[in-house]
């Protein structure tokens, strides 16, 4: 069954907690964005486990391989349950990752997941500033495979893409997928979107969605109609 992840993308702790508080009991899962934690840093982090929540740590590294591997190393220390790079920092950075993650790991501790970015959600044909550029969607693929190799655990991608993911990765790799809009939500700044209940039918294995429960007159009844809606199609 796939599992909600909801993106705090707040500008300080105060509010984030507050929409956190008011979501218990509907996700299992917060997501930490740049604009949070570059504004409250590590402690959004632990209030959210402390409430009981796992953390998903949407960092979207992309540096150099000893950079990352600090990185996600202080990452998994703080307790992230989830981290990402970006693929396109192809190999030595990816397996500097995992390795980051394995030292963060305390003996007897379920190691996070490392997923790879593969194409923003916000990305459409021609937004990626490449001369002939392949399709967004082929793109994806072609880095979710790469991220297999390199012994990543999953990728974040759109729902477009998960059936094609899956069918070459296998279905333990996992798959990430914002861009998630009910059919009555507006797409704003988001490109390749899909509705939850499509997301769960290809086989995703997150939904992160921020705006439309976040920005919902009563978040947490929103929160609980996608997850009806995840489990009506699961
Ligand atoms: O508000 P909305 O549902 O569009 O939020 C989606 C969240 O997922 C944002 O926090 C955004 O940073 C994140 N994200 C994304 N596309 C990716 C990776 C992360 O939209 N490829």
């Amino acid at each position: 069954m796939a599992e909600l992840v909801v993106a705090l993308d707040f500008p300080d702790a105060a509010s984030a907690l507050a929409m956190a508080r008011a979501l218990e009991g509907t996700a299992p899962w917060m997501k930490v964005g740049l604009e949070l934690f570059t504004a409250e840093g590590p402690k959004v982090v632990t209030g959210l486990k402390e409430l009981g929540f796992k953390v998903f740590l949407d960092l979207k590294f992309f540096d150099i391989p000893n950079t990352v591997q600090g990185a996600v190393r202080s990452a998994v220390r703080l307790g992230a349950d989830m981290v990402n790079i970006h693929a396109l920092g192809g190999e030595r950075m990816a397996r500097a990752a995992m390795a980051g993650c394995a030292e963060g790991t305390l003996p007897g501790q379920e190691p996070p997941l490392v997923l790879a970015v593969t194409m923003l959600t916000s990305m459409g044909a021609g937004d990626l500033p490449v001369e002939n550029a392949p399709a967004p969607s082929d793109m994806a693929l072609d880095l979710a495979v790469k991220a297999k190799q390199y012994g990543l655990n999953g990728v974040v991608c759109s729902g477009l893409e998960v059936e094609r993911i899956k069918g070459a990765c296998g279905d333990g790799f996992a798959c990430l997928t914002p861009g998630i809009r009910p059919a009555s939500a507006e797409a704003g700044d988001q490109r390749r979107v899909v509705t939850p209940e499509g997301a769960v039918r290809s086989g995703s294995d997150f939904l992160v969605v921020g705006r439309p429960i976040t920005r919902a007159e009563r978040p947490g009844e929103a929160a609980m109609a996608i997850i009806g809606e995840m489990r009506r199609a699961g």
